[in-house]
C-alpha cells in the first residue's frame, strides 16, 4: 500500500471537517475524492500532502509515519503563482524546490514545458496566462520531481470545456507513472480518469468503491417501451408495473416491480398482438446513483 489514512481527523475549533476518514491509495493506483462544497476534500488533500497537522488518527505513506514530501506532488486548489516570473524560471523555482540536481533540472524543465504544451509560452509571464495555462503550469510543477503520489485539489474545476479536457488528457498520462489523488466535485471528471471513488460529505465518507460497483448500483426496473401498434390502456391494470408515462401513443416509459417483471410485460404485449420495435433499460444515470449515496 503506498498510502494509509486511518481514522484521519482534523477540527477547527468546535467543527469537524474531516471526521474519521479511512482511505488507502495503492501504487499508481488513480482515487478520486468526490464531493460538496465544504465536504472536507482540501483539508483531507491537505492532511495527507503533510501540509496540515491531523487533529487525530494516522497516516502512513511509503511504509513511514512520517510523510516524505519529496515523494508527494501537490497543486493546491487556488494556486499562487508569482505574476512576474515566466514559465520557465516558475518551474525552474519549482524544481529547486523540489531538490532536483542542476544538471538534471534544465532537461527536465523542457520536458516539462513540452508536456504541458507550454513551449512556445516558456518566456512569458505566468500573469499573462489563461486559466488553462496556468492550471497545466501547475500541473507540470507538482510533477517536476516525479513523485510517487500526486495530490491534485480541483485540478479541473474552474477550466472551461477545453481547458478541462487539456488537464483530463495530462492526468491520463500521469496516472500510467504515478498514484493519483484528485478531489472533485463533479462525478463525470472522476469518471474520465478514475477507478477508484471515495465519497465525502460533511467530512464524512459516504461512500467508497469502484466505478463498476457504482455502476451495479444503477436500477434495472426502468425500462422504455416502443411498439408498432398503440399500446393502449392495459398498463395501468398490471400489478407489476408500478409507474409509467406514454411520451407517445406507441412509447411509454416504466417503472417494474422487479426484474422478472420484464418478461411479463413482454409476453402480454405479444399476446395482445403489439410488435415490439424498441425495449431497453433506462437505469438511472451514474449520477442520480451517486446523488443518491449523497443523498442517504
Ligand atoms: N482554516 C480553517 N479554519 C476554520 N474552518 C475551516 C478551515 N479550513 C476549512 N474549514 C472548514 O472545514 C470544512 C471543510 O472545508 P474544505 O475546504 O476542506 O472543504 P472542500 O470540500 O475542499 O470544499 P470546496 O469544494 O469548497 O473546496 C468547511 O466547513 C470549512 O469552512
Ligand atoms: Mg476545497
Amino acid at each position: 500500500m503506498l498510502l494509509t489514512a486511518e481514522k484521519l481527523t482534523k477540527k477547527f475549533g468546535v467543527h469537524t471537517a474531516v471526521d474519521q476518514l479511512d482511505l488507502t491509495i495503492k501504487d499508481n493506483e488513480c482515487v478520486a475524492l468526490l464531493g460538496p462544497n465544504g465536504a472536507g476534500k482540501t483539508t483531507t488533500l491537505q492532511m495527507l500532502a503533510g501540509l496540515l497537522t491531523p487533529t487525530s488518527g494516522s497516516i502512513r505513506f511509503l511504509g513511514k509515519k512520517n510523510i516524505d514530501r519529496r515523494f508527494i506532488g501537490y497543486l493546491p486548489q487556488y494556486p499562487a503563482f508569482f505574476p512576474w516570473m515566466s514559465a520557465k524560471e516558475y518551474l525552474q523555482f519549482a524544481g529547486r524546490l523540489s531538490g532536483i540536481p542542476n544538471k538534471e533540472l534544465q532537461g527536465k524543465i523542457e520536458e516539462m514545458l513540452s508536456f504541458a504544451g507550454l513551449e512556445n509560452a516558456r518566456n512569458k509571464r505566468v500573469g499573462g496566462f489563461s486559466g488553462g495555462m496556468k492550471q497545466r503550469l501547475g500541473l507540470a510543477q507538482a510533477m517536476i520531481h516525479e513523485p510517487k503520489l500526486l495530490i491534485l485539489d480541483e485540478p479541473v474545476s474552474a477550466l472551461d470545456p477545453s481547458g478541462r479536457r487539456d488537464v483530463l488528457e495530462m492526468m491520463n498520462e500521469l496516472k500510467k507513472k504515478m498514484a493519483i489523488l484528485f478531489s472533485t466535485h463533479v462525478l463525470h471528471d472522476a469518471e474520465q480518469v478514475c477507478d477508484e471513488i471515495v465519497m465525502l460529505k460533511d467530512g464524512k465518507m459516504k461512500w467508497s468503491g469502484n466505478l463498476v460497483d457504482l455502476r451495479k448500483m444503477q436500477d434495472g426496473n426502468h425500462v422504455v417501451l416502443e411498439t408498432k401498434e398503440e399500446i393502449g390502456h392495459w398498463l395501468k391494470t398490471e400489478n407489476y408495473v408500478t409507474e409509467y408515462s406514454f411520451s407517445s401513443p406507441r412509447e411509454v416509459e416504466l417503472r417494474l416491480r422487479n426484474p422478472g417483471s420484464r418478461n411479463r410485460l413482454l409476453s402480454d404485449c405479444m399476446e395482445k398482438g403489439l410488435t415490439i420495435t424498441h425495449f431497453s433499460e433506462k437505469g438511472r444515470t451514474l449520477e442520480d446513483a451517486y446523488l443518491e449515496l449523497m443523498e442517504q
